[in-house]
């Protein structure tokens, strides 16, 4: 009976965890901080090589890297082939949780 328990408890804790993971990016959030920061300076019109806003060609090559990565790229800063991502987009009042919030948006935007 206890092992019963024990394993219900253990499902419960890996459910909760799994729905704070699924839960983590808010693409509608994500739309609002995009229209209103930095970001769509560069991603609306790809000025300095940035990937346009729903150019799924731009945006494939990318996706397939990982989402974790793109917001690794986007919370640190990244120099690639295109041109610099600046970190944060140079908004340092962004918080990483909203950075996933963006990047999910875009990646929601450019499959
Ligand atoms: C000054 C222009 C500029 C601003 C502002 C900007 N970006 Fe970028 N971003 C770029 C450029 C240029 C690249 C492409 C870099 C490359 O691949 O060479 C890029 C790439 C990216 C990528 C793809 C990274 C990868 O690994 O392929 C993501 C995600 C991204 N930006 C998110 C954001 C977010 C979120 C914001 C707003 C907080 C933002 N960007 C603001 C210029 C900008």
């Amino acid at each position: 009976m206890s092992r019963f328990i024990f394993s219900a408890l253990c499902a419960f804790f890996v459910c909760s965890i799994c729905s704070t993971v699924a839960s983590a990016s808010d693409s509608a959030a994500g739309k609002a901080l995009y229209d209103s920061k930095s970001c769509m300076a560069c991603h609306n019109t790809g000025l300095s090589g940035a990937p346009k806003l729903g150019d799924k060609k731009a945006w494939e090559p990318r996706i397939a890297q990982g989402v974790d990565l793109l917001v690794s790229h986007a919370v640190n800063g990244f120099a690639g082939s295109a041109g610099t991502m600046p970190a944060k987009g140079d908004d340092a009042t962004l918080t990483d949780a909203q950075i996933g919030d963006i990047v999910a948006y875009m990646v929601e935007k450019g499959k």
